[in-house]
């Protein structure tokens, strides 16, 4: 399979490239100890460069046409660089809720016929099935290292808070920073829909975000004085915010997620990195936090 690339150094590469450098580290790592050990892609994908199309999800409601452009055509796979690290994980499980992106994703069995019995393929919705794996299943002799790599403002903070709760899974979690949050913060809090605060709720798990992203000024016209709730925040604030509210439910998370902009120099994404194991965080962080340097 060709990745090739419309320009050097773009966003998808780098992202891909950081979360390849640890699931090298740690598959390396964790292969000498006892645990049983996965790979959870729970936005898989296709398994390789997506189609060029301007086609919208229906859930990525806030996109600007030139930012889907450039998901579509510069996103390779993280299913198939998984399959090829080495040492092997012991389970591979990848989530993809189109149907169509799965009809690509099955075809990984055959390409990897000798991973075929560890490779898990499920198509459907990630936020509940992971939760549902991250509540029922037994993770004492079990770890994983979990991928979340949305187009947009897909996951929920309870998703997020499930992955925490079990105290076994490093997460590599792609924030929709520019693409999703920043949009939604309407200069003016008084004219933000409903609707938009309740997805920042579900994205935050909290309504704090308004307090921290937004401060009350006095407008004087020429017939009276009102007062108005508007947006005070930047980029590092709101970075700031996720890493915090991470930091509340995870033993470890990386002090430097990585600002990932688009060709015109847009943010995009954050990458961020949280390590749920209270034994194994410390390590955990010390090489996510490496990877994530410039
Ligand atoms: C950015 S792409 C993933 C790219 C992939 N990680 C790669 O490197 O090739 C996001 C994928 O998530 C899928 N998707 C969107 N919403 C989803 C959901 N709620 N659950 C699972 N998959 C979803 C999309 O169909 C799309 O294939």
């Amino acid at each position: 399979m060709t990745e090739t690339h419309g320009f050097g150094g773009n966003w998808t590469e780098e992202k891909l490239k950081r979360v390849e450098k640890y699931l090298k580290a740690y598959a390396t790592i964790m292969n000498k100890q006892n645990f049983r050990f996965a790979y959870i892609d729970a936005f898989a994908g296709t398994g390789y460069i997506e189609e060029k199309k301007n086609k919208t999800d229906d859930q990525i409601f806030m996109f600007q046409q030139n930012d889907i452009k450039e998901i579509e055509t510069y996103s390779k796979g993280s299913a198939r660089i998984a399959l090829e690290i080495k040492p092997e994980f012991d389970k591979y499980i990848f989530i993809e809720k189109s149907r169509k992106h799965f009809t690509e994703l099955l075809k990984l069995k055959e390409e990897f016929k000798n991973k075929e019995k560890k490779i898990d393929l499920i198509n459907t919705d990630a936020n509940s099935w992971i939760i549902d794996l991250c509540n029922n299943y037994k993770w004492q002799y079990n770890r994983a290292v979990l991928f979340l790599d949305p187009y947009g403002m897909q996951v929920n903070w309870e998703t997020i808070k499930a992955i925490a709760n079990t105290e076994a899974i490093d997460l590599w979690y792609l924030f929709p920073f520019g693409i999703g949050v920043n949009r939604l913060l309407q200069k003016d809090a008084g004219k933000m829909p409903a609707s938009w605060e309740a997805k920042l709720d579900s994205i935050f798990g909290t309504n704090e975000w308004k307090e921290a992203f937004y401060s009350e000024t006095q407008e004087t016209t020429l017939f009276a004085s009102e007062t108005k709730t508007v947006k005070d925040t930047d980029f590092n604030k709101i970075s700031k915010f996720i890493v915090k509210r991470l930091k509340s439910i995870f033993a470890g998370v990386a002090k430097n997620p990585l600002l990932l902009r688009n060709s015109k120099n847009n943010p995009l994404y954050l990458l961020c990195f949280a390590s749920g194991s209270p034994r194994g965080a410390k390590t955990a962080i010390k090489i996510a936090q490496d990877i994530l340097k410039r």
